[in-house]
């Protein structure tokens, strides 16, 4: 049965109800532009904000590389002093707008419609805004556990990412891993080494994957405390004068296998005529290495053509473990050096 008022009510289209509900001035005309207006302001708020992060970004970035030529006197890399020893929590950072379909009926226009999503940023504490390896990282769905904070710092020495150079010594200067292992792989001369459990699961699968294409990759020196590292840079500095020494052994405190992530190989198949020579890079342990290290972590750290910003003459022994997402992205990158993967300046001397 039909009610008395409904019975007396002129008939509407489901437009003219809509046109009469949204007109001036109405209480919903009135909500629904007081939505529009304040959508509108928002939206202005974020341009401007956006517009002041994007001006910090360039600012900060790209930081001219220090180009000063190594100072040496010899054309052919000298032995290496060293030839004498040894995941993730869900993102909580999603934002997401959405605008009431009657807004989209009242003409209002100049409000976002669609979903706007921030993606989870993961900085590398201590790169540079906008370097290769804060891009790789901002791709990243996945946000890091509050460790991993930690882990991605390149001025820490717990973070597999480290950066030690002549500008970057380890700090503390006498610094000590404190999960180094003795990985299960051959050796090419001296004890058996030490890594940082991580670089040594990595050196293990590394070695084992090269064995099996018949290739005998030979570790030759992995860990070196801060003390045996004063021996070795001080009988080379003795041998041949400390400027031929800075440009192929790194002081105490300053080198990369201080931080237990950095090993040199020899080829198991080639005799020693070559370890720690740049003959070494035509050993087929040296390529092999050069073509897949990054597969298992391991970067060829000084590479021919970059002494200007390595500080050092070609290496192409000395491995540097960075981890497999890390290593792989400066390779399909090209990207020669790993302080030009970080946006930082090259390190040619001591500051
Ligand atoms: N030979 C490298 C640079 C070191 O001494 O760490
Ligand atoms: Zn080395």
């Amino acid at each position: 049965m039909v009610g008395f008022h409904q019975a007396r009510r002129p008939r509407q289209t489901t437009g003219a109800r809509l046109r009469r509900e949204l007109s001036w001035p109405r209480p919903a005309g009135v909500l629904i532009s007081l939505l529009g207006a304040a959508l509108i302001f928002n939206g202005a708020v974020a341009l401007a904000d956006s517009t002041d992060a994007s001006v910090v970004s360039v600012a900060s970035s790209s930081p001219s590389l220090n180009t000063t030529p190594v100072t040496s006197q010899a054309l052919v890399a000298p032995a290496d002093p060293a030839s004498t020893a040894p995941a993730s929590a869900p993102s909580s950072a999603t934002a997401t707008a959405t605008v009431s379909p009657d807004l989209a009926v009242s003409g209002v226009t100049a409000a976002p419609i669609a979903p706007v999503t921030t993606p989870p940023v993961l900085l590398v504490k201590g790169s540079v805004a906008g370097a290769p390896v804060q891009k790789l990282f901002a791709a990243r769905t996945a946000t890091a556990a509050a460790g991993d904070k930690t882990v991605l710092d390149v001025f820490n020495p717990k973070s597999t990412l480290v950066l030690v150079n002549k500008r970057n010594a380890l700090k503390p200067l006498a610094h000590v891993p404190a999960d180094l292992v003795t990985p299960a792989v051959a050796v090419g001369s001296g004890e058996p080494g030490l890594l940082r459990a991580e670089a040594a699961s990595a050196a293990e699968r590394m070695f084992g994957a090269a064995a099996a294409q018949g290739v005998s990759i030979t570790l030759m020196s992995s860990y070196r405390s801060y003390d045996t590292q004063v021996g070795l840079y001080n009988g080379y500095a003795a041998e041949k004068g400390a400027e031929a020494a800075d440009t192929t052994s790194a002081h105490p405190g300053f080198s990369e296998h201080q931080t237990g992530l950095a090993i040199d190989i020899g080829d198991g198949k080639a005799g020693n005529a070559c370890d720690f020579r740049s003959c070494s890079a035509e050993t087929a342990a040296a390529q092999w290495v050069a073509a897949h290290g990054a597969d298992y972590g391991f970067l060829v750290r000084y590479l021919t053509g970059s002494e200007a910003v390595t500080g050092y003459w070609a290496e192409p022994w000395h491995l540097r473990y960075v981890g497999v997402e890390v290593a792989q992205d400066v390779v399909a990158l090209g990207i020669p050096t790993y302080e030009e993967y970080l946006g930082l300046p090259g390190a040619p001397g001591y500051k």
